[in-house]
């Protein structure tokens, strides 16, 4: 088979988002996500809730990204799956689903590490984003995780720091929380910080090794505060919400910022590749574009529609595993700590 008539259709299920892409030769023909709003009301995912939408999703899902990407079932030439890290009742129904429409149709199962797909989505040959030269550090910065790696070839990855606790995204949403913001609060932290001073309030960064993150005590630290000040002025918030928003934002930039340059001095590598919901971040992108000239930095930052969970990024996987006929077993199975 030549790679121009080679279509993968790639299923990612790992957490709250069900969607599927079609790839053809680097390029994503479709890229279709059903994120579930059920957790919004509940300020976080609810595992059981995921798994049951998720059910509902992949066939509509799948359906739309055939039809997107004009093809038919019967031209797709191997099915990518996430097999894991992620919630394991989530993990289930991608699974499933990929391995009984991979055996009906006659072809080959591939299976894809979620963590992996992050950092190889910046392969996918779009308009938008460049893909990285080996080796590379690669921040995945999201809901879910917060890890560097060093990537010194596709499949040849080492994770040299990652949270002890918390990832990052949840110390936006859970800092958001506090201050009365809907779920996901991210981005309304980065809309109010773009109004406020960065400078107004500090918290402190927290303290582990040079390469690791920890994030549960800048949450605290934020609650403890909040409360300080709310006693004194019940209007606290709402009369700095852009202050408390630039201050929280500019203190874990500037961590994340310290960590990557202590990446960077351990390794000698200044080839820097982000990717995760955070990414989207105004104040990272700032930072990673000064880096270039500050110290001679090369960065990348993918298409934001493929720094969420997406499957375009499982797509792009298999399409690296299938050229190299690296496929799964018909008994493979989920593996919610998967490694890499
Ligand atoms: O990658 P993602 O869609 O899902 C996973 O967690 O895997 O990332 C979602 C996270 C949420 O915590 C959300 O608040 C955060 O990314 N996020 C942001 C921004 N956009 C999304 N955090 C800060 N600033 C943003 N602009
Ligand atoms: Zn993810």
């Amino acid at each position: 088979m030549t790679q121009k008539n080679c279509y993968i259709l790639g299923i990612e299920s790992s957490c709250d988002d069900t969607a599927a892409a079609v790839i053809n030769n680097g390029e994503i023909l479709s890229n279709v996500v059903a994120t579930q709003a059920i957790h919004e009301q509940y300020g976080g995912v609810v595992p059981e809730l995921a798994s049951r939408a998720h059910q509902q999703n992949i066939v509509p899902v799948v359906h739309q990204a055939l039809r997107t990407a004009n093809i038919d079932k019967n031209q797709l030439s191997a099915i990518a799956f996430t097999r894991g890290p992620g919630l394991m009742g989530s993990l289930l129904v991608g699974t499933s689903f990929s391995k009984s429409l991979a055996m009906g149709l006659g072809i080959p199962l591939i299976d894809v590490n979620h963590m992996q797909a992050h950092i190889l989505a910046h392969f996918i040959k779009a308009e938008e984003q460049t893909a990285p030269n080996f080796p590379f550090l690669a921040m995945t910065i999201s809901g879910g995780h917060t890890q560097i790696v060093k990537v010194t070839d596709y499949f040849e990855m080492e994770i040299i720091g990652q949270t002890i606790d918390d990832a990052v995204g949840e110390a936006f949403d859970k800092s958001a929380k506090i201050l009365g913001l809907p779920y996901p609060g991210g981005p309304l932290v980065d809309k109010y910080a773009q109004q406020g001073n960065p400078k107004a309030f500090k918290f402190p960064k927290p303290k582990v090794n040079p390469l690791d993150f920890s994030f549960s005590g800048l949450k605290t630290s934020v609650l403890y505060f909040v409360e300080k000040e709310v006693a004194k002025n019940s209007d606290f918030i709402a009369e700095n919400i852009e202050d408390i928003c630039a201050s929280l934002q500019f203190t874990i930039v500037d961590y994340l910022m310290d960590k990557l340059k202590n990446a960077v001095k351990k390794t000698g590598i200044k080839e820097i590749a982000i990717g995760g919901g955070v990414s989207a971040n105004s104040g990272i992108r700032t930072a990673l574009k000064e880096a270039e000239t500050k110290y001679g930095w090369t960065t990348h930052i993918p298409k934001f529609e493929f720094c969420t969970d997406n499957a375009a990024m499982i797509a792009i996987v298999g399409e690296l595993k299938f050229k190299d006929g690296s496929f799964a077993e018909s008994d493979v199975v989920a593996s919610a700590r998967m490694k890499f």
